[in-house]
């Protein structure tokens, strides 16, 4: 097991560009299914995708990988997902839809529970119920059958889930006649997904607001696919440099997707100066400011930036309140950030932060991988030496993140650590 040693106190300065999103990558992979044929580039090269690319071949598909490139063909030979490797990525369940709908039976292990909240998969199970899916859970496996294929519907979710909405979306591309799913997420990972179905033939409107249309097809094409930037490792940097300061130019930034980041950090007071469809300035000038945020589903402030805003605001001049809506326990960052000297105060689903002029070193502990990346950039800022534990779960979602920070000036090293973890 390995750890991060962080000595703070450097700004950073410098270019860095982001990688490809995690959270597009894994519904494309899973969709590699639908068709048999898939070449999907700028794929981010971190540990969800290697969980994916093995899921993918443990049911016979062959997968190669070269470098951000991989190559999904052939046929699935085993419709089934196991609990070894559905435990390592909740994002495993979006083998479903895509199983059932092509080869009329899956058997995927039930995801459980996870650190940042229960996380069920009830709004995914329902969906395909009424896509005319039979679905039995037993001995911690969901099986799900439909021996005379899926047919359309029209779904009203519960919840604009995201996962829910992209295992319906790929699995009415096959159902026979129309698909109507309300009440859908609308995140830009969604409108992804939908662009790559439509590159392997499928008939799909309405991606991207809360009406999703598809016509289902009797099969899908082989097709090739760039993923996009990934939102949430652009918004991290914003995080980063609103943290420990400096100025850094930030490439293949997906500035639309990002507006309510932007607009809070803007907010706080960090200059975010957009100089191409791509790319922008992020600069500190002065200590930021409180700021308040709620997350919400797209378009709205993303739970995925709540850690890495809450480590900025814990250097802010004033009082900002937290509020998280989206998961039931997603505080865990806040309590090591105190560890830190943070002066943070949790009151069920709201935190209050209020600023403190200096964060102290300390060994700290990641328990998820948006926790993980706000331990990392509160240490960025911190005196003396901050040590990282359990960096694993950094490693399923960022690519290459100390290297990147590194070429900005921080002084970060990965290290054998001395526990067990
Ligand atoms: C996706 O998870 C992301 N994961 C998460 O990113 C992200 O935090 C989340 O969307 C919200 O934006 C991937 O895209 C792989 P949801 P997902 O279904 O699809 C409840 C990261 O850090 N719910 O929209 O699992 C659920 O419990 C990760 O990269 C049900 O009740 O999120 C939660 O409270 C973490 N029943 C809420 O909805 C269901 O059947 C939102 O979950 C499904 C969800």
């Amino acid at each position: 097991m390995f750890k991060f040693v962080i000595k703070g106190g450097k700004e950073l300065k410098g270019k860095v560009k982001v990688s490809g999103s995690k959270n597009a990558s894994l519904p494309i992979l899973f969709a590699s299914i639908l068709s048999g044929e898939l070449e999907l580039a700028n794929v981010p090269q971190l540990r969800d995708v290697d969980t994916t690319c093995k899921i993918l071949s443990h049911m016979g598909l062959n997968v190669e990988r070269e470098k951000k490139t991989v190559k999904v063909s052939g046929e699935v030979k085993k419709a089934e997902a196991p609990y070894e490797l559905v435990k390592m990525m909740r994002a495993s369940i979006l083998a479903l839809g895509p199983l059932v709908a092509r080869y009329r039976r899956a058997v995927v292990s039930l995801p459980g529970g996870c650190a940042i909240g229960l996380r069920p998969v009830d709004l995914h199970l329902k969906g395909l119920e009424k896509l005319g899916a039979r679905i039995e859970v037993k001995h911690g496996y969901v099986i799900a059958e439909a021996p005379e294929g899926l047919r359309g519907a029209d779904i009203t979710l519960d919840f604009p889930t995201v996962g829910g909405t992209e295992n319906l979306m790929m699995a009415a591309t096959l159902a026979k006649g129309k698909t109507v799913i309300r009440n859908a997420a609308k995140e830009p990972e969604i409108v992804d997904l939908a662009r790559a179905l439509r590159e392997m033939g499928a008939e799909i409107e309405g991606e991207g607001t809360d009406t999703i249309e598809i016509k289902g097809k009797a099969e899908l094409r082989g097709a090739t696919y760039r993923v996009m930037a990934d939102r949430i490792e652009a918004g991290t940097f914003l995080a980063a440099v609103g943290t420990a300061g400096g100025e850094v130019e930030i490439e293949d930034f997906p500035y639309e997707s990002l507006t309510a980041v932007i607009e809070k950090f803007s907010e706080a007071g960090l200059k975010i100066e957009r100089l191409g469809e791509k790319r922008v300035r992020v600069k500190k000038v002065g200590a930021l400011k409180g700021t308040d945020i709620t997350t919400a589903p797209y378009p709205g402030f993303p739970t995925d930036m709540q850690a890495q805003f809450m480590a900025a605001m814990c250097l802010a001049e004033g009082v900002s309140v937290i509020k998280e809506t989206i998961f039931e326990n997603r505080f865990m960052h806040a309590l090591e950030l105190q560890r830190l000297g943070a002066d943070i105060k949790i009151d069920g689903n709201t935190v209050v932060v209020k600023g403190v002029e200096k964060l102290y070193g300390a060994k700290v502990t990641a328990t998820d991988l948006r926790a993980s990346a706000s331990l990392v950039i509160a240490g960025l800022a911190a005196e003396n030496t901050t040590e990282v534990y359990r960096i694993y779960h950094l490693d399923r979602g960022y690519e290459k993140m100390e290297e990147k920070l590194r070429a900005l000036g921080a002084e970060i090293e990965r290290v054998k650590s001395e526990l067990n973890y």
